[in-house]
């Protein structure tokens, strides 16, 4: 099992998350992380970190929606070690749902 990322983190993405990750399995999109599930080791550090609780378990996580766009993600985009810059409006997307559907990009971040 293994923790996932879900669209809470669209346009919000703070990063305290990648900082506590023993195992740096934080990938980074435009607007967006992901966890690489195969690399999680369970520990679930980084889930108080999220001010906006987008990170769950995967056994949580039904129909494995978010399992898959975390597997597919981490494969496509760089690792994020180092916390950077939230987005200066992440707190207007702080309660808004369907954030995926709405804003995703597919674009990678810069990884560090
Ligand atoms: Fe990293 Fe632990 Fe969070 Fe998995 S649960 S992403 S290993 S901090
Ligand atoms: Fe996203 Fe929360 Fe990390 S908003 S970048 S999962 S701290």
């Amino acid at each position: 099992m293994a923790y996932v990322v879900t669209d809470a983190c669209v346009r919000c993405k703070h990063q305290e998350c990648v900082e506590v990750c023993p195992v740096d399995c934080f990938h980074e999109g435009e607007n967006f992380l992901v966890i690489n599930p195969d690399e999680c080791i369970d520990c679930a550090v980084c889930v108080p970190e999220c001010p906006v609780d987008a990170i769950i378990p995967a056994k949580k996580d039904k129909g494995g929606r978010w399992l898959d766009i975390n597997k597919r993600y981490a494969k496509l985009w760089p690792v994020i070690t180092v916390r950077g810059v939230a987005p200066a409006d992440a707190a207007e997307f702080a309660e808004e749902t369907d954030k995926f559907e709405k804003y995703f990009s597919e674009a990678p971040g810069k990884g560090s």
